[in-house]
């Protein structure tokens, strides 16, 4: 990667400058891939520390930022509340809970950039007894009914070769399972798929 972009950086004739962004762009693709392969066969146990779900939710979503804006896409977060009206806190390995996350917004990321024009994703976070539960929905085409039952499993995918390893949403379940919670996917009436993290909160 880093030789390839260095060379990007010289003059070139037009079909060479191609060929090393070939290079490099595939570089980056086999770098994602390995690291959800390893994320995926690590299974290292949690570093917990208490930690604010919103202040962790808050930090995902601000590492998907640019990417959203990029690709005009609208977080719409009216349900996910102020750090100070004290939303819950869980013992989370906050870099562990994040990975999670962001597998989910990715998916709804790539759902939307082939089905709507303009993709929507709303991120909520609802609070009942000592459970928290995140929501990630998102308003494109939704999951295909006989596929419900299978999208956690690891190597499950629809996406061309190349696209995807399937490996997403199965180390998002053994991190929020590791958590003590629960995770589940649903389609929402009138289109689109919604992904729900359940976790326990610290009573205090
Ligand atoms: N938001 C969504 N909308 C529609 N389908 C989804 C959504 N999220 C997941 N899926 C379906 O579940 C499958 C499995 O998702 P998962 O994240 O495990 O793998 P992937 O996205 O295909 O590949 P990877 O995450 O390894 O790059 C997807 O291929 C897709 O068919
Ligand atoms: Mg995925």
């Amino acid at each position: 990667m880093l030789y390839s972009e260095q060379a990007l950086a010289e003059e070139m004739p037009h079909h060479i400058r191609e060929s090393i962004q070939t290079v490099n762009q595939q570089a980056h693709r086999m770098a994602r891939v390995v690291k959800n392969l390893l994320d995926f066969a690590r299974h290292s146990e949690p570093e917990r520390r208490e930690t604010s779900i919103v202040t962790m939710l808050r930090r995902t979503l601000e590492l998907k930022a640019y990417d959203f804006k990029m690709n005009h896409i609208t977080v719409i977060d009216d349900d996910v509340p102020a750090e100070t009206s004290g939303s819950g806190h869980a013992m989370l390995d906050e870099n562990q809970m994040v990975q999670a996350i962001l597998n989910l917004l990715n998916n709804a990321e790539q759902a939307g950039m082939s089905a709507q024009p303009t993709l929507e994703i709303r991120v909520s976070v609802l609070r009942v007894g000592g459970w928290v539960t995140i929501g990630v929905e998102d308003n494109g085409p939704g999951i295909a009914e006989e596929d419900l039952p299978k999208i956690f499993d690891p190597f499950f995918t629809t996406k061309d070769i190349g696209q995807g390893t399937g490996l997403g949403l199965s180390v998002s379940q053994g991190i929020v399972a590791l958590h003590g919670g629960e995770i589940w996917a649903e389609n929402i009436r009138g289109g689109g798929a919604a992904f729900y993290v359940k976790l326990p909160t610290i009573s205090r």
